[in-house]
């Protein structure tokens, strides 16, 4: 059940991956909209997402970007091929690049970014608080990290969404990121949360 799971969602891989794909981008919309606009994101920002995914959330801060970039790294080919998709003519003007990698292995970037934010990817990293520690050194100082997280288990509550976005608050600070603010959406079947860090 796990390596379903995985295979669904977690890594998507193979023709599973590619359902789960489709799954997750309607069923993530609502979290990925939220999370672009708790990020202020602007014309000109460079923006960095991990765990990208079909790339919803990639399409909505293009169009926000006029002068920037948005840069993208997910860890799943099958994902990398539906946001390419999704984002082909951004992707052909030059304002979206998608690499696959793991946050795990960042490439070297040739600036630093204005804002950063992940959407239910963190729960899937090795040591994410030595990954947040890279993220913030290629953050610009005073930039913007957003972590959201719903959580998705069978039988999950607003109880447990609340206690995750406490550990994403203690991850931030362990990884050097000053303040940190939480926020919470009440939305069904359960409550997401967002940890906004900054890197003052
Ligand atoms: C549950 S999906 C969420 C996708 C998207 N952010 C959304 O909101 O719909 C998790 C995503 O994180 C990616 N991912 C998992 N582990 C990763 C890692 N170590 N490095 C980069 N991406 C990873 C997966 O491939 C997948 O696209």
């Amino acid at each position: 059940m796990k390596q379903f799971l995985m295979n669904l969602f977690g890594q998507p891989n193979g023709l599973l991956g590619s359902i789960g794909g489709k799954i997750l981008a309607s069923a993530n919309k609502e979290i990925n909209q939220w999370t672009v606009s708790l990020l202020g994101v602007q014309p000109d920002d460079r923006v960095l997402e991990v765990g990208f995914g079909p790339g919803v959330a990639v399409e909505m801060t293009s169009k926000i970007i006029k002068d920037g970039v948005l840069v993208g790294v997910d860890i799943s080919e099958v994902m990398l091929s539906q946001a390419q998709r999704r984002n082909a003519a951004a992707i052909q003007e030059g304002r979206v690049k998608l690499i696959l990698t793991a946050v795990e292995n960042l490439p070297v970037f040739d600036h630093p970014f204005d804002k950063i934010y992940t959407i239910n990817s963190i729960i899937f990293w090795e040591q994410p608080v030595e990954r947040l520690k890279e993220l913030r050194s290629w953050l610009k100082p005073n930039g913007r990290i957003a972590i959201t997280l719903q959580p998705r288990s069978k039988g999950a509550t607003d109880e447990m969404a609340h206690m995750e976005g406490e550990k994403l608050v203690q991850y931030l600070q362990e990884a050097g990121f000053k303040p940190i603010r939480l926020e919470t959406k009440n939305m069904k079947p359960v409550s997401a949360v967002c940890a906004i860090g900054i890197n003052a």
